[in-house]
Order: structure tokens, then C-alpha cells, then sequence
């Protein structure tokens, strides 16, 4: 459009709309940003009142600019990232103890935090594998929320004798303190060693269902979630999603139409 050409109204939108679309978390976290003060338009400090063109009003929080592209006048991507996560770091943004976090893991790894990043689910300290990290809400929401059955895969090493009644009774789900597990895909790869596919993520649940059946995991690391599998990804190494995984993650998430 030449630059001489006036902006057709209908092309304004809320700015808590447009930014709730840029993948910060949703439409609450744009208003609360916009009320603290913290979002700019073309310089100038918004209101929750404030209207913007998508395609063309500079929008930064934080004095940090919101990419667009501004051929489709849509937000740029969000980001998706993929982390191998290393043995004893914790899955948290801050830890009191002064443990390492998976955010030092990442700023060692690509140099910086993209703003609005946050891990996809846990996993706990002594756990390794595939942790995924997303500056989208509801890309998160359905990667973590059970009710859209994300496969999460993890290879564990168990020791205690581990029958084929244990894992039958795994496969079809085991009586925890908070429930009944839903039934799992189970395979032992080798003595000792088994595949369990869970789509719930419940707190230490894999170790707790494998105590279940009195055997203990000694190593446990995740292998894939969803689409996604860690690969040969090396431990403490970070990499964007492929193309085919982001359209097989967007397929399997339902945010197609989201
Ligand atoms: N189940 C566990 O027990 N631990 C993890 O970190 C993930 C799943």
C-alpha cells in the first residue's frame, strides 16, 4: 500500500488483543501488561483503550519491539524451542537454593532468554531429556493439559525385579495416592530397561507408578512429546522445532483452528 494512502479503519484492532495473539500468555497477561505501563505504540505509552494497526503500529513492551510480519499484517511466529534437559538442573524460572535452572541451561545454549519463554510442563531434577520451551499460551495449555493426550515418551532404567504382571498392570493403569493412571504403552527394550508412553503429567508419576509395581527407576530421561523427539540432541543443547515438527505439533495440539 502506498504510504500516501489513509489506513482503512476497519484495519484497527485492540492492542490487548493483538498482543494476547503475539503469544505472552493470553489475553489477561496483555492487559496487565498494558496497565503497569509497560507497552508502547509508536513511542507512547498505551492504555487499555489504545487501538493499533497490526500490520504497522510499533508495539513493543518493555521498549522491547513485538515482531510482525507485515506482508499478512499477522504476528510473527512464536517461538517453540526444544532442550535436552541435563541431570540436576531444575525446572524452574528462579531457585532459592542457587541450583542451576533450565534458563541458565538455555542462555548458555543460545545466548539469551526470547522474551515470553517458558518451559511446557516439568520434569523433575534428576530427570533428563526432552524438555520443550514456548513463548505461546495456548500452545502450552495443550501441550500440558491431559485432556488433548500429548504422548509423552520416556526410557527408563529400573532396578528390582520387574515382572510381566508389573508391566501389564502399568499398561493398564495403577492406583497412585491421586488416582487411578490411565492406561499406558509399555515395552521392555531390554533387562532393565522400558519404553512408557503416559499422556498425563502428574508430579514424579512415572517413578511413582514403577514403585507401584516394586521396582524403582534409577534413570529416567524423555525421548519425545508429541511429535517431537529429542534425537541426538546433545545434553544442554537447545534447537528450534523443524518445520514438519511445528505442523504435526500444531495438527496433534488442535491449534489448526486456535
Ligand atoms: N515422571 C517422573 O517420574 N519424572 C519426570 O520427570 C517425568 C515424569
Amino acid at each position: 500500500m502506498p504510504s500516501s494512502t489513509p489506513e482503512p479503519e476497519a484495519a484497527l484492532q485492540r492492542l490487548q488483543k493483538v498482543l494476547a495473539s503475539t503469544g505472552i500468555g493470553g489475553r489477561r497477561p496483555a492487559e496487565a501488561l498494558i496497565a503497569a505501563g509497560r507497552v508502547t505504540v509508536d513511542g507512547v505509552v498505551a492504555t487499555l483503550g489504545t487501538k493499533v494497526y497490526p500490520a504497522r503500529s510499533l508495539i513493543a513492551v518493555d521498549g522491547r519491539p513485538i515482531r510482525f510480519d507485515s506482508r499478512a499484517g499477522e504476528p510473527a511466529h512464536a517461538v517453540t524451542l526444544a532442550l535436552n534437559k541435563p541431570l540436576g538442573v531444575v525446572v524452574t524460572a528462579s531457585d532459592d537454593r542457587g541450583r542451576s535452572t533450565v534458563y541458565d541451561v538455555v542462555r548458555l545454549a543460545i545466548g539469551a532468554i526470547p522474551p515470553g519463554l517458558r518451559y511446557v510442563g516439568r520434569l523433575d531434577r534428576d530427570t533428563t531429556g526432552l524438555l520443550l520451551f514456548t513463548t505461546d499460551g495456548a500452545r502450552a495449555h495443550r501441550l500440558t493439559h491431559p485432556s488433548y493426550h500429548v504422548d509423552r515418551v520416556y526410557e527408563a532404567i529400573v532396578e528390582g525385579e520387574l515382572t510381566d504382571e508389573g508391566l501389564t498392570r502399568l499398561r493398564r493403569g495403577v492406583e497412585l495416592e491421586d488416582g487411578l493412571t490411565a492406561p499406558a504403552d509399555v515395552a521392555r527394550l531390554a533387562s532393565g530397561v522400558v519404553r512408557i508412553t503416559i499422556h498425563e503429567g502428574r508430579t514424579r508419576q512415572v517413578r511413582r507408578m514403577f514403585e507401584a509395581v516394586g521396582s524403582r527407576v534409577r534413570r529416567l530421561r524423555r525421548v519425545a512429546v508429541g511429535p517431537v523427539r529429542l534425537g541426538d540432541l546433545r545434553e544442554g543443547a537447545v534447537r528450534p522445532l523443524t518445520d514438519q515438527e511445528e505442523r504435526a505439533l500444531r495438527r496433534r495440539a488442535g491449534l489448526e483452528d486456535a
